[in-house]
């Protein structure tokens, strides 16, 4: 491993609306410290990538912004997470309604084993939506916001597990969608999936963010460069350079950053 300056940050402020942002936030996983006080801000309407080598915290820190860590007996998770003023990680949360807004979508496609439709209509009906007529709109609507419509609106009634990995991701990309969150979260969306699905899904993605605020985990650099708009450099549990994509992957401040981004990293 090269001599980095481990104690060197470039960490920008975003210069436009802040949809959410965490001061100092610590994640432990018993005595495991995984995030190391992160204090992030990400813009609304905007693309942020985070990257890093594997077990540096970035699944970690995604999955507190929404308290998926809350389902891990081991983890604790201290600072604030700062949405609309309120801070996310108080534990007087309604997590569930909390969910609606920040909305997740996770590595692998994990649709229920039920139609398409209902993949899609299911938690919307949890929350009481009733109206026949509302729902086929919201399933219509969200199936075009993934980019999916066209290739299933004659089989809505067909099981999802039927679909191929990339439309099933895509459908869970709907479902996220369909309880209008602001905020998406995505943990490798397209690790699974091969090249064309990749694409289609990344095309979603930067059509989504006219209407969303999406944070997406990747490990895959190009992907990182073509969609996002800010990209987060995470090590050892710590953002070592939070910046304006461009910028990350053409001259970055920092060295560890720079090794990274060119693959001569360690
Ligand atoms: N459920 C868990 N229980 C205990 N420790 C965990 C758990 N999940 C992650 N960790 C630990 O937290 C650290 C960060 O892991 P995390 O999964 O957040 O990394 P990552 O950056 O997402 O890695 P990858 O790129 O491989 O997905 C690692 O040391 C890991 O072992
Ligand atoms: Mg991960």
């Amino acid at each position: 491993m090269k001599e980095y300056n481990w104690e060197e940050r470039n960490i920008i402020r975003m210069p436009g609306e802040i949809a959410l942002h965490t001061e100092d936030l610590h994640v432990y996983y018993g005595s495991n410290e995984a995030i190391k006080g992160v204090d992030l801000e990400f813009e609304k309407n905007k693309i942020t990538a985070l990257i890093g080598p594997s077990g540096c915290g970035k699944s970690t820190y995604l999955r507190s912004l929404n308290r998926m860590n809350d389902g891990i007996a081991s983890a604790s998770v201290t600072g604030k997470i700062v949405y609309k003023d309120v801070d996310v990680n108080a534990s007087n949360i309604d997590v569930y309604e909390m969910r609606k807004r920040i909305g997740m979508v996770f590595q692998r496609p994990n649709p229920f084993s039920k139609s398409i439709r209902e993949n899609i209509t299911f938690a919307l009906k949890q929350h009481g939506l009733k109206d026949k007529k509302q729902l086929d709109e919201i399933v219509e609507t969200s199936l075009k916001q993934a980019a999916l419509w066209d290739q299933v609106k004659d089989n809505l009634d067909k099981s999802a597990l039927a679909l191929s990995g990339g439309q099933q991701q895509r459908l869970c990309i709907a479902r996220a969608v369909a309880m209008k969150p602001d905020i998406l979260l995505l943990d490798e969306p397209a690790s699974a999936l091969d090249p064309i699905s990749t694409g289609t899904v990344e095309e979603t993605l930067i059509k989504l963010k006219e209407d969303y605020t999406i944070i997406i985990v990747t490990h895959n650099m190009q992907q990182a460069a073509r969609i996002s708009d800010y990209t987060a450099f995470f090590y050892l549990g710590n953002v070592i350079e939070y910046d304006a994509t461009p910028k990350i992957f053409t001259r970055p401040k920092i060295q560890a950053t720079e090794d990274y981004v060119s693959g001569h990293f360690g």
